[in-house]
């Protein structure tokens, strides 16, 4: 039963949910084509905080509620008072009484727990500083589309610290799948949060191993993704990362060692000519429209399932 379930890191969940979540982002994408959506959402409100801005995530979220029948209550921060300093937890009990489900992109995490526990209300995670599960949901169901299966090979190459890297490796983890992280030493995630791959991918059987050398990590791989070297907020360690993650550029030199059959991934937005070439992102192996495409699916079944 997944009422009433927030969504803020695909460790929480179990395979099942997640299998779920997909199996249903696959028929309303069908309801869409079909023009058959279903009314799930009828008569409910969903409030979007947004502390950060978004273009992907924003336009997905609010149509798949109001294409489900619900109605979208947009709150950038500058709008509301957070930003005059009203605790997250105050927000969080007002939402409680007046809405019936919260999406929320945050600075930091922990804001998504207090949301949640502050409101007794079902929570998704639209990115924070730690991951961004609806964006892997809305990866891996392209992978499928792709492949047929969920299972090929997948090379994250650049920040391995990333938000988008971390979902992926949890739904890897998960789900028992192989990934390939290329990233230097120095931005291999955290301890605290390497241990909680490693314990969920030592349950699941999933392999998940870092490489200095981008080619080696890349070696064989049916799918090569990369994010931004620079998320936000980062601004300020920003030069240095940059420095750091020279070598880790997806170029056409680069992917010639994936599989000839390899497709290239980006969350979006992307800074061409930084972590990706024009030629690579812009050419023939790259799907990142159909994974933009593919979060309004994702959106329409969490928020379905959940609210
Ligand atoms: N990929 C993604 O979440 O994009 P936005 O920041 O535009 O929402
Ligand atoms: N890692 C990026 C992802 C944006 C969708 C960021 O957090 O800015």
């Amino acid at each position: 039963m997944l009422k009433g379930k927030s969504v803020l890191c695909l460790l929480d969940l179990s395979k099942e949910e997640i299998e779920k979540f997909l199996n249903l982002s696959f028929t309303m994408k069908e309801d869409v084509y079909s023009n058959n959506v279903p009314r799930t959402l009828e008569g409910k409100r969903v409030a979007l905080i947004f502390e950060k801005p978004s273009t992907r995530t924003r336009v997905s979220t609010e149509s798949a509620i109001s294409m489900l029948g619900g109605h979208a209550l947009i709150l950038s921060k500058s709008d509301i008072q957070l930003s005059r300093g009203e605790p997250i937890e105050d927000t969080a009990r007002v939402l409680g009484r007046i809405v019936n489900g919260i999406g929320a992109r945050v600075l930091s995490h922990e804001s998504l727990l207090k949301l949640r526990d502050y409101s007794s209300l079902p929570v998704v995670n639209l990115l924070s500083n730690l991951s961004h599960p609806l964006q892997a949901l809305a990866d891996f169901m392209t992978i499928k589309e792709k492949f047929g299966t969920y299972d090929k090979p997948i090379a994250f190459i650049g920040d391995g610290k990333d938000n988008v890297a971390f979902s992926l490796m949890a739904f890897v983890a998960k789900m028992g799948l192989e990934m390939r992280i290329g990233t230097p030493k120095d931005l291999r995630p955290k301890d605290n949060l390497w241990k909680l791959i490693e314990e969920t991918a030592e349950d699941t059987g999933a392999i998940i191993e870092f490489f200095d050398d981008p080619y080696e990590a890349i070696r064989g791989s049916y799918v090569v993704y990369t994010d931004v070297w620079v998320s936000m907020g980062e601004e300020e360690i920003g030069e240095k990362k940059k420095e750091l993650l020279r070598p880790y550029k997806v170029t056409k030199d680069l992917m010639r060692y994936a599989s000839t059959k390899a497709i290239f991934m980006h969350c979006l937005p992307a800074v061409r000519g930084e972590e990706v070439d024009s030629d690579v992102i812009d050419g023939k192996q790259s799907v990142v429209w159909d994974q933009a495409e593919n979060r309004l699916y994702s959106a329409m079944s969490v928020f379905s399932l959940i609210v």
